[in-house]
């Protein structure tokens, strides 16, 4: 058993204040990538500016990281950070922001590698410049993986890139929910529940690596009753909310995600579906079928969620998240690439049918 997650992790208010000489310490030239508008309504952008500024550090601002980023971005971005002469990037933001810095910070180091290449394996790994991260969503956990989901459009991929490459710092502040409207809290959180439930129903759970998931997963049942009220989430569960995500994290970095995530990347590179409801939507399915192989787990999984059967579950998130809709021809299209998805297929524990991977299908979708 193996627990190894490099990225030196803080998590607390002013985060980012409190630990600027972390962040000065990792590189002289910055270049910080960021969605096109949240991390300058959170703070979190000036917050990192201020701590850049105040010592003298030039950085440069790429504040055009589309949701589920594309080869042509990162691309572009390691173009405009190699012209800079960045030696580090810093990524603000959700998944989509984070997962591109760690892709730009492998092409910075590595002029060679095309961006439409991303995707292909290397022949023997490769290095890349330190990536600082500075989440302000509560689900993705990127700030805690070694993951980067990378979109290819020219060959209509969304998947993530074989490159591992954690964090060397991330910078944890629940304050930055404050601005997110709670549909974005719900939707992240319920991605960051996939990564822990989907950990624990993995052929890589181990004892030493579920520590993540179990705390986790207790806390989440703590906040889900703020989730599934109507009343805003109340500022005093931001922080809590913002370690479930990083923990979750953790617990993938692990064992990988399971097939609700592989499931889901089909959904949104063809609908558009936001990557939270994306995987939540196949999540109760799933956890249905693990039920028939690892019954022990999922009792405990419920358990530490504080309900008390798979029918409670499968309610929840149709109550945060409601059910999807697609076409026919759409789920068949989706059912039948999964079926030949290996590399997430073999992680189920006890194997998965085919038969399984369409019951997954149809109780997951509305078909029309
Ligand atoms: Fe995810």
């Amino acid at each position: 058993m193996r627990f190894y997650v490099p990225t030196d992790i803080y998590v607390e208010k002013d985060c980012v204040k409190n630990h600027a000489q972390n962040l000065l310490a990792v590189g002289k030239r910055a270049f910080i990538m960021t969605g096109h508008s949240s991390a300058k309504k959170n703070g979190s952008l000036d917050d990192v500016i201020a701590v850049l500024d105040a010592d003298h550090v030039p950085y440069q601002v790429f504040d055009q990281v589309e949701e589920n980023p594309s080869t042509d971005t990162v691309g572009n971005a390691a173009q405009q950070a190699r012209e800079f002469g960045a030696d580090y990037i810093i990524g603000i933001g959700g998944g989509s922001a984070i997962d591109a810095a760690k892709a730009v910070a492998l092409l910075l180091a590595n002029p060679s590698v095309d961006a439409d290449n991303l995707h292909k394996a290397p022949e023997k790994p490769l290095g890349h410049v330190p990536v600082v991260a500075v989440p302000t969503t509560c689900g993705t956990g990127s700030e805690a993986t070694p993951v980067s989901i990378i979109t290819n459009h020219k060959i209509h991929l969304k998947k993530s890139i074989p490159h591992r490459i954690f964090p060397a710092l991330a910078l944890v502040d629940g304050k930055y929910l404050a601005s997110a409207k709670k549909t974005l809290i719900i939707n992240t959180a319920v991605d960051a529940l996939a990564h822990m439930v989907e950990s624990i129903l993995n052929v890589y759970s181990n004892t030493f690596n579920r520590m993540c998931p179990e705390y986790g997963l207790k806390l989440w049942g703590e906040f889900k009753d703020a989730l599934l009220s109507n009343s805003p989430v109340d500022e005093g569960l931001y922080e809590k909310l913002m370690l479930t995500s990083t923990i979750a994290g953790m617990s993938i970095a692990h064992t990988s995600t399971a097939v609700p995530h592989g499931m889901s990347y089909d959904l949104t590179l063809h609908q558009g579906t936001p990557h939270g409801p994306a995987v939540g939507y196949f999540l109760a399915a799933y956890v249905e079928v693990c039920e028939k192989k690892v019954p022990e787990d999922v009792k405990h999984i419920l358990a530490l969620l504080g309900l008390k059967s798979t029918a409670d579950f499968s309610e929840m998130l149709y109550k945060l998240i409601d059910k999807c809709k697609v076409s026919r021809e759409m789920r068949d299209k989706f059912t039948a690439a999964m079926k030949v998805n290996r590399p997430k297929l073999d992680l189920v524990p006890g194997g998965i049918t085919p038969e399984e991977v369409d019951f997954i299908y149809d109780k997951s979708f509305i078909t029309e």
